[in-house]
C-alpha cells in the first residue's frame, strides 16, 4: 500500500482485495460490547474537515476510536480558519503537533494532494471537490462483495449527476479495476464528456439499462456543485432517471440498490425505494466503519508492512472483569449500563484495560 490514499488510482486490485479482507476482520469489532482494539494505540488522526459532512466525518471518527487512536476532529467554524488561515498553515500546525494521519474534505479538487507536500504523515482524501472520494468507493465494493460475493463481472451502474459526483467517479475507477462492468446513466448534460474514457458504457435511457444490472447505484443530484441549469426541473429529472417502484420492477431479482447518502427522496430514489430489503443503504454506512478502520491500520503501517504483527482483534479477556461473567458480557451491556448497575460509575481503570487488551 502507499503511504497515503488520495485516489483510487493509488491502490492496485491486489491493495483493494487486501483492504477489503483486513475489513472482514474489523467488522466482527463492531458487533462487541466493547468496541475497540488497540492495533493504533498512541497515533494521532486528525479529522480536517473543510465542507460539510455527516457520515463520513463521524465514520473515520468512529473507525480511528475503534483503533484505540487520539482522534482530533477539526473544523471551520471555530477555527483559526474562520480568521482566515491557510490550508498551509493549518497543515503545519498539525504536523507540528504529531499528527500520524490526516483525513481531509476539501471543496477544492486536488488539496489532498498538496496537503502530502507538508506534511510527514498519511493523508487520506475523504472528498475532494469534484475530483475522488475514494474511501466511499472502498466502502461500497465491500458491501458489494458481501452481498453478491465477487466483484469481477457484475454489471453495474451508477445513475445521475455524475458530472458533479466524486463518488460516481472513484467508483467507476473501482469497479473497473476489480473486473466490473460500468455504465454511466443520467442527462447527456451530467455525463462528463472525458468519460468513455474511465472504461465505462454510457446510456442516457435508464430503463434499458435496469434489466441487465447487478447493482443500480444512484446518485445525489448534487445542487450545492451545479452553477448552471443541467435539467428543466427536478420533477422532470425524477420523472426520466429517479429509482421508482416501477422501475426497481425492471431489475433482476437478487439485484441491489445503493446510494451514497444523502439522499434526495422523491429525487433520484422514490422514498419507498429507498427502504426496500434490496436497498443496501443503510450496509453501506455499516461497513464504512470496518473499510475505514482497514485503511487507517494498513496506511499507519499495519499488516501491510513487511512483517508487521497480525491484526490483533481476538476479544478482549477483560471484557469478562466488566461483564461479570467470564467469555463476555451479556448481550446488552454497555459502559453507562454498567455504571448504573454498579449503581455509579462505571470502573474506568477497567473499562480501559479491557478496551486495550
Ligand atoms: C460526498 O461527499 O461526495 C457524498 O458522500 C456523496 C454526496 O454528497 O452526494
Amino acid at each position: 500500500m502507499n503511504k497515503h490514499l488520495l485516489s483510487i488510482h493509488d491502490v492496485t486490485a491486489e491493495d483493494i482485495v487486501r483492504v477489503l479482507d483486513t475489513a472482514d476482520s474489523f467488522r466482527e469489532v463492531g458487533t462487541r460490547v466493547i468496541k475497540k482494539v488497540p492495533a493504533l494505540r498512541g497515533r494521532t488522526v486528525v479529522n480536517l474537515f473543510y465542507e460539510n459532512s455527516t457520515r463520513t466525518r463521524i465514520s473515520f471518527e468512529l473507525a480511528a476510536k475503534r483503533l484505540s487512536a487520539d482522534v482530533i476532529n477539526f473544523s471551520t467554524g471555530g477555527s483559526s480558519v474562520s480568521k482566515g488561515e491557510s490550508l498551509k498553515d493549518t497543515a503545519l500546525t498539525l504536523q507540528a503537533m504529531g499528527a500520524d494521519a490526516i483525513v481531509i474534505r476539501h471543496s477544492s479538487s486536488g488539496s489532498p494532494y498538496q496537503l502530502t507536500k507538508w506534511v510527514k504523515g498519511s493523508v487520506l482524501n475523504a472528498g475532494d471537490g469534484t475530483h475522488e472520494h475514494p474511501t466511499q468507493a472502498l466502502l461500497d465494493l465491500y458491501t458489494i462483495r458481501e452481498r453478491l460475493g465477487r466483484l469481477e463481472g457484475l454489471r453495474t451502474a451508477i445513475v445521475g449527476d455524475v458530472l458533479h459526483s466524486r463518488v460516481a467517479r472513484s467508483l467507476s475507477f473501482a469497479l473497473v479495476k476489480m473486473g466490473a462492468e460500468v455504465t454511466l446513466v443520467g442527462p447527456p448534460t451530467l455525463i462528463p464528456p472525458t468519460a468513455p474514457r474511465w472504461g465505462v458504457e454510457v446510456s442516457y435511457d435508464i430503463e434499458s439499462v435496469l434489466p441487465k444490472l447487478d447493482v443500480c447505484y444512484m446518485l445525489r443530484v448534487q445542487r450545492e456543485r451545479q452553477r448552471q441549469q443541467y435539467f428543466p426541473s427536478v420533477r422532470e429529472y425524477a420523472r426520466l432517471f429517479g429509482l421508482s417502484r416501477e422501475r426497481v420492477a425492471m431489475l433482476p431479482e437478487g439485484a441491489l440498490i445503493m446510494h451514497p447518502g444523502p439522499m434526495n427522496r422523491g429525487v433520484e430514489i422514490d422514498s419507498d425505494v429507498a427502504d426496500l430489503p434490496q436497498a443496501v443503504i443503510e450496509e453501506q454506512v455499516t461497513n464504512g466503519i470496518a473499510v475505514r478502520m482497514s485503511l487507517l491500520y494498513l496506511l499507519l503501517g499495519g499488516s501491510g508492512a513487511a512483517g508487521a504483527p497480525p491484526i490483533p482483534v481476538e476479544e478482549p479477556e477483560q471484557v469478562a472483569l466488566i461483564g461479570g461473567v467470564r467469555g463476555g458480557s451479556p448481550a446488552g451491556t454497555s459502559r453507562g449500563a454498567h455504571g448504573s448497575e454498579a449503581g455509579g460509575p462505571p470502573d474506568q481503570e477497567k473499562l480501559e484495560v479491557g478496551a486495550d487488551a
